[in-house]
């Protein structure tokens, strides 16, 4: 069992500890807030947040200075994410893809998204949520929780970094491959210098970051970077804890029969045992949920062949040993291994699974019920024979996942049907953020 929770943040955690120490930060709905706070309060790790502190302390900044340069960055942040003229076509920007009414994942249906000059090139993975990732730990091949997460002594096999295959750990670091990608802004460090010196938040840049932050290209992209991943820390817009299941958690709302029976059996490790991946209770501590203990797992999802890289029939995307990550190339226990997502809004997303194979939550759960009792739904079948796992070669099945509800052959009854499916499908459609208890307006978190 993967049961597990995670308290490192992968993105600076920064303006999570000011946030939550700050009195008068924004408050959403009070489930919200107070989840929100139990959330950051969650961060045992010192990590970056304190690194910030210190140096503001050794820079002779005091925390009200500290609290206005997080800011001002954050807002330059939102501005730079909406802005289409870092890109090298001049049309698509961070939010082209992460679209903030679909909680950062895409607004569109497509399995993965277009880019590059012409606009016209795809890269091989669906865009996920950028909700929620202030909880993600740093990438290590063998996690071990802290002692007041769970048992320290478990080895839990690979875990957290950014992206599908965990390989970088900050959101600046993360922010740099879109931005870079040919196949997706195809900018360089010049390309965005020019646009952010042209851009109407100019003069604002040059507050934030200081007056030299434009004698080179690099001191610029930068700081681009940085305000990014700054923004992607704002938790009333990326981990406000406002879903229907937050309130229920709080007592704040009853769940009806159907979703509730769906949850029950997202935690039953006898049917869909969902939650021994994507955690669905409380932490020890009180923090709220993240439905995902970011394990990077392989559970087969089948080849999407209407992606144009799966036009050639040799290419594989095998996660974690590549061919987009490379430190572990040729490490064949890292094959096929993709993070567990968060399932926290994941009824706005329109693509599942890392190669956006899916497109409806019916098929995914459906997947996961039936991919070895009735393998034919879901792989192609070549001679009266079914092609399972067609998108791992054969010498890497031994890293399947096979635990239930992974743990069927054909002939046995699926964990669950199809009752059961929609059942699960209504309880993960509590996990959308902006719920409101009391029936009246919900607390918007479009960053428009
Ligand atoms: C062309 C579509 C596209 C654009 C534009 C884009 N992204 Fe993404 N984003 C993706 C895809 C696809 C992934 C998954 C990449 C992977 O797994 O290799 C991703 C992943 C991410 C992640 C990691 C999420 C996680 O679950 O670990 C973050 C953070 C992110 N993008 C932020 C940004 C920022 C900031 C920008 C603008 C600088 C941006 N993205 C522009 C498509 C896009
Ligand atoms: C063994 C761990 C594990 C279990 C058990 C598990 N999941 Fe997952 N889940 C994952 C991983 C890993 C992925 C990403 C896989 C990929 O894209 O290759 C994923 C992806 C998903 C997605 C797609 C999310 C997105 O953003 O694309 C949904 C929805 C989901 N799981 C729901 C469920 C439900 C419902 C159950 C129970 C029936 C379940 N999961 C059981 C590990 C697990």
């Amino acid at each position: 069992m993967r049961m597990r929770l995670a308290a490192a943040f992968a993105l600076t955690a920064m303006t999570t500890i000011l946030a939550a120490c700050d009195a008068g930060a924004p408050a959403t709905t009070a489930v919200a807030s107070e989840a929100a706070s139990a959330g950051a309060s969650h961060s045992s790790v010192p990590g970056a947040a304190s690194a910030v502190q210190v140096a503001a302390h050794e820079a002779g900044q005091s925390r009200a200075q500290v609290y206005e340069s997080v800011r001002q960055m954050t807002a330059l942040g939102k501005q730079l994410f909406f802005d289409a003229s870092l890109s090298g076509s001049g049309k698509l920007a961070c939010a082209s893809c992460h679209s903030p009414d679909h909680a950062f994942s895409p607004a569109n249906a497509l399995s993965v998204q277009l880019g590059g000059s012409d606009m016209h090139r795809t890269g091989m993975r669906a865009a996920p949520t950028l909700k929620y990732l202030q909880s993600v730990p740093a990438f290590a091949e063998h996690y071990h929780e802290s002692d007041d997460e769970g048992d320290e002594s478990v080895d839990a096999g690979p875990t957290g970094g950014l992206t599908w295959d965990g390989r970088v750990d900050r959101g600046g670091d993360q922010a740099r491959i879109p931005l870079l990608s040919s196949f997706e802004m195809g900018s360089t460090p010049a390309k965005v210098t020019a646009a952010v010196k042209a851009a109407p938040y100019a003069d604002a840049f040059r507050a934030a970051f200081g007056q030299h932050v434009f004698d080179s290209d690099d001191a610029t992209f930068k700081a681009v970077l940085q305000a990014l991943e700054t923004f992607e820390q704002t938790p009333e817009t990326f981990y406000p804890y406002s879903s229907k299941y937050d309130a229920y958690l709080a007592g704040k709302t009853q769940l009806t029969q159907a979703e509730l029976r769906g949850l029950q059996l997202f935690n039953d490790e006898k049917k869909g045992n969902c939650a021994s991946c994507h955690i669905s209770q409380r932490a020890r501590d009180g923090a709220p949920p993240q439905f995902s203990d970011f394990g990077l797992i392989a559970i087969g999802v089948p080849r999407n062949r209407a992606l144009p890289v799966n036009r050639d029939p040799h290419f594989y995307d095998l996660g974690a040993c590549g061919p987009e990550r490379t430190d572990l190339k040729g490490r064949a226990e890292f094959c096929g291994i993709f993070r567990t997502p968060t399932l926290r809004n994941v009824a706005l997303k329109k693509s599942f699974f890392h190669n956006g194979i899916y497109h409806s939550l019916e098929q995914v759960v459906r997947f996961y019920a039936q991919r070895d009792t009735n393998p034919e739904k879901f792989y192609p079948v070549s001679k009266g024979k079914v092609q399972k796992f067609d998108d791992l070669p054969q010498q890497y099945w031994a890293n399947l996942n096979t635990e239930a509800p992974f743990d069927r052959k054909p002939g046995d009854k699926p964990a669950l049907d199809e009752a059961e499916i929609k059942d699960v499908v209504a309880f993960l459609n509590t996990l959308t953020d902006g719920y409101n208890a009391g029936g009246g307006a919900v607390n918007s978190v479009a960053a428009k």
